[in-house]
């Protein structure tokens, strides 16, 4: 088949581990299901904050994966271009790492400090469509 888009190797392999991962979001949900269904025992709060874990893995490796297009489309290198590549992706990471491990073990009530790993992936989700967005409105 021919195809007129062309992927950089960076796109192709990131796009692809990405693609792979939802499957552990797919694992994740079928944890929720237990959950939800009673048969793990969970406190509102980790019901809340694991349902947000699940919900944010999802949303951010599929934003992820768009940026993979759309970072072909600009003229970056070095730093920027990592930001803009892998910004979104280590977000994918540590945003739903936080919210499933700060509110981890048995009838917790309130975040652990592991919830520092949720606001050290928003940043690192703010620093990637930042600079990518920065970067399309700037080119062409
Ligand atoms: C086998 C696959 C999946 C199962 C069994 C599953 C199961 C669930 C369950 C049970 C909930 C509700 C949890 C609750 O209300 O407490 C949920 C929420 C959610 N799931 Fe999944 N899920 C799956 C795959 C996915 C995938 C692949 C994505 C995204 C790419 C996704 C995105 C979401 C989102 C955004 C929510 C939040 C909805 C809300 O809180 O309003 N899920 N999932």
């Amino acid at each position: 088949v021919e195809t007129t888009l062309t992927l950089s190797d960076a796109a192709r392999s990131t796009a692809g581990v990405l693609l792979v991962t939802i499957v552990a979001v797919e694992y994740g949900g079928t944890y929720l299901l237990r959950v939800v269904r009673g048969g793990v025992e969970r406190t509102p709060f980790q019901r809340s904050f694991e349902r947000a874990g699940h919900a944010h893995a999802g949303v951010l490796v599929i934003l992820a994966l768009v940026c993979q297009l759309f970072v072909e489309a600009v003229d970056l290198d070095g730093l920027g271009e990592t930001v803009a590549r892998s910004g979104v992706a280590v977000a994918a990471i540590l945003m739903p790492a936080g919210f499933f491990l700060s509110a981890a073990g048995k009838g917790r009530t309130r975040a652990n400090r592991s919830v520092v790993l949720i606001w050290t992936g928003g940043a690192s989700l703010a620093a990637g469509v930042l600079t990518l967005g920065v970067a399309l409105l700037t080119s062409g």
